[in-house]
């Protein structure tokens, strides 16, 4: 009996211990998200030559000037969120892509004046909480290759959710 009720708290205790061990390495691979986790959905994006899964988010200024249809241009103090994983098959339904590990968190930071080289927009991205700014050459870049939407005030999104 003693025997049995310790074979049966040590079987529990080691599914216990597997379990936390799995929720661990879980969280391990999240991101400690920046408000945008808060943001409101644009569209989302699958790109095929990176292998990634891609959420574009919108603040709420993105957002209210995306459901009037005003977003040429895009009003300042708009910011758009793309928040990157890496795909993977789920486990249970390998046709079925869905996100693996967090890669990265962009954003693009609409003010007229204060990044009119870069056609209005500052191009940043988010380090655990914090949005920084790229540096120049970074910033020059990612603009480049923004600039075939230079018609839809450089961006590549089209609102999905209306
Ligand atoms: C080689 C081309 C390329 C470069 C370089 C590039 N982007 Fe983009 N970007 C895209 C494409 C294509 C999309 C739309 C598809 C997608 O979601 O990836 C996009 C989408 C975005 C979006 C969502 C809004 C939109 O335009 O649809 C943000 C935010 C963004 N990029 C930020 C950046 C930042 C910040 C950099 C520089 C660090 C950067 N991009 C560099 C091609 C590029």
């Amino acid at each position: 009996m003693k025997i049995n009720l310790l074979k049966k708290s040590l079987g529990i205790g080691a599914i216990f211990l597997a379990s936390t061990v799995w929720a661990e390495s879980e969280v391990a691979n999240k991101p400690v998200h920046g408000e945008y986790k808060d943001w409101r959905l644009l569209s989302v994006s699958h790109r095929l030559e990176k292998k990634t899964l891609r959420a574009i988010l919108g603040n709420d200024k993105a957002i209210e000037a995306a459901r009037q249809g005003k977003t040429t241009p895009w009003p300042d103090g708009a910011i758009l969120a793309k928040v990157v994983w890496k795909e993977r098959q789920h486990p249970n339904w390998p046709q079925a892509i869905v996100p693996a590990d967090f890669a990265a968190a962009e954003a693009m930071i609409k003010d007229s004046k204060k990044y009119a080289s870069t056609g209005g927009w500052g191009f940043a991205h988010w380090q655990d909480n914090k949005l920084v700014m790229h540096d120049k050459e970074t910033a020059a870049k990612c603009y480049a290759c923004h600039v075939p939407m230079k018609d839809h005030d450089y961006v590549y999104t089209f609102n999905a959710l209306q």
